[in-house]
């Protein structure tokens, strides 16, 4: 393999820019050419594929976001259009693809394999981490320390007004945000989607608390449970009295400049990725497990079903009472 493309998909991460210096650099270093493919599928089907070097990656480590842009491209679910991604990689003599993206990215990369031999390697990067084959994605760590500076923040103000307050964050139908922020922030209650959401128990344990003289008191909230000011609605209807204030993170926790960890992370799956092309192999998806990179087949990968860590979620409760 002589020339190899990377893209970014899906909602961005923190660490995507790190990762796309990553493999440039590394294949570039290794002999390939690398071309950069500008807002995911779209700029496949479209064309919008130019070449990379590494000085098209200089100062963007420390970034969020991703310099090749990203979309959402609904048309990639249709054969049609996969096809003419698959046929302007071919103009361009480009056999090996790198996509970073979500597990949505990954259907895309899977089809673009299996139907029509393009050699790609998912690298998982989302914030939510929802994918089941990987401990860990790229923007989940950065993320996580950003809701808790939020967490930190509103404890302060809270404090001051013996205030509930219930912070909304992302990750779809995952609650390792919320897990992972909540344990980290001292949070009193974490409500996930993985989990049923006992509104009564919520009541009773905030009324608990109220009692012993807790003068502030954070649930951190997973959206794919509901929205915040559901959830408000819900605790005065079952009887909290007092000040319920609300608070949705929203997209600041996609922003930022990324942690250590995931630009270690970055520069780890960048590695496999272009080890694996170097190889001739496509079709993986790389990823951590135990502190080890990996690498799953693709279509593996996305059947495995994901297991919520229930120790951990059993841990925070036990800390927040
Ligand atoms: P993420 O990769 O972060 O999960 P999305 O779910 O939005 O983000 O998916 C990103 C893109 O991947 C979609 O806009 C689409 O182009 C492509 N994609 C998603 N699902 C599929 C699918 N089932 N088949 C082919 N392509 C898909
Ligand atoms: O997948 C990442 C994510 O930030 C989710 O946590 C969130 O639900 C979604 O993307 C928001 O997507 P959009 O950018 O389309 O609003």
């Amino acid at each position: 393999m002589k020339k190899i493309a990377v893209l970014t998909s899906g909602g961005d991460a923190p660490g995507m820019n790190a990762c796309v210096r990553a493999v440039t650099r590394y294949a570039i270093n290794s002999g390939l050419e690398v071309y950069g493919v500008e807002r995911g599928y779209t700029g496949l089907v479209n064309n919008k594929i130019f070449q990379m070097n590494k000085r098209s990656v200089s100062d963007i480590i420390q970034r969020g976001g991703t310099i090749l842009k990203t979309s959402r491209c609904p048309e990639f679910k249709e054969k049609e259009y996969i096809q003419i991604a698959a046929d302007n990689l071919d103009a361009y003599e480009i056999e090996g693809l790198v996509v970073i993206g979500g597990d949505g990215s990954y259907r895309g990369a899977k089809d673009l394999y299996e139907m029509f031999g393009v050699k790609v390697i998912g690298i998982p990067g989302t914030i939510d981490n929802d994918l089941a084959y990987t401990d860990y994605t790229l923007g989940f760590d950065t993320t996580v320390n950003t809701v808790l500076s939020a967490i930190n923040n509103l404890r302060d103000t809270m404090t001051s007004h013996d205030r509930v307050c219930i912070i909304e964050v992302m990750g779809r139908k995952c609650g390792d945000i919320a897990l992972y922020a909540g344990i980290g922030g001292g949070a009193e209650s974490i409500l996930v989607p993985e989990l049923e959401c006992n509104i009564p128990a919520l009541v009773r344990k905030i009324k608990v608390n109220q009692r012993i003289g807790k003068t502030s008191d954070i649930i951190v909230l997973a959206e794919g449970v509901m929205k915040a000011e559901e959830l408000k609605q819900q605790l005065k209807d079952g009887g909290v009295t007092g000040s319920i204030k609300t608070t949705t993170l929203g997209y600041i926790q996609r922003g930022g400049t990324p942690s250590m960890q995931d630009r270690l992370l970055a520069a780890q799956f960048a590695k496999k990725a272009v080890d694996l092309l170097l190889q001739d192999i496509g079709g993986k998806v790389v990823g951590i497990r135990d502190n080890h990179i990996i690498a799953d087949d693709i279509a593996e990968a996305l059947a495995r079903e994901r297991v919520f860590n229930k120790e951990l979620y059993d841990e925070a409760v036990t800390l927040g009472l």
